[in-house]
């Protein structure tokens, strides 16, 4: 019985450092990617007018410049942590969007909401501010 132990021993160590090193050459090629990812929005028709974007310059959407706004004027009067109990208008609780972090976070789904039209429960956003808020989850949520 006890034979058995140190062959399986050694025939285990090579396994493990050969899994490493195939997580280590995928983690590379990752990077490798991410080097040539193309603009996403840069290869966008430029629209001529005062669309929100172009205000933005050819590409970038940030928090910190337009999305901040977008959320704090549109959404943060009931999803904010600052706000709670019945001010929320019944806005689920911990689903806030008044940093960056949470904005981050809950992202996506507040994007599926703005596109279809479900939230503000009101008044939906304006076209401009669907592809902007749009472009900024495509981009990955830039800060
Ligand atoms: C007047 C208050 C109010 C405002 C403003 C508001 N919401 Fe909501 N939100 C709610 C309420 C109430 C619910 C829960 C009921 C529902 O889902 O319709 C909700 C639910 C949600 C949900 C969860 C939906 C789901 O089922 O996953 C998301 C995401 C969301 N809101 C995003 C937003 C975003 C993004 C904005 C701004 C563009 C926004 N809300 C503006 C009140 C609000």
């Amino acid at each position: 019985m006890n034979h058995d132990k140190p062959f399986l021993r050694r025939n285990k160590l090579p396994m493990r450092y050969i899994l490493f090193a195939l997580i280590a050459a995928g983690l590379g090629l990752s990077q490798v990617a991410c080097g040539t990812k193309k603009d996403p929005v840069n290869e966008g028709n430029a629209s001529a007018g005062e669309s929100s974007l172009s205000d933005a310059g050819p590409s970038e959407v940030t928090y910190t410049e337009r999305v901040k706004a977008l959320l704090d004027d549109n959404c943060n009067k009931c999803h904010s942590s600052a706000v709670q109990g019945a001010s929320r208008e019944g806005a689920p609780v911990g689903l806030d969007f008044d940093t960056y972090s949470l904005a981050k976070t809950n992202g996506k789904r507040a994007n599926r909401e703005i596109q279809s039209g479900a939230m503000p429960p009101t008044d939906p956003l304006s076209r401009n501010d669907k592809e902007l808020f749009q472009a900024w989850v495509d981009q990955g949520f830039k800060e």
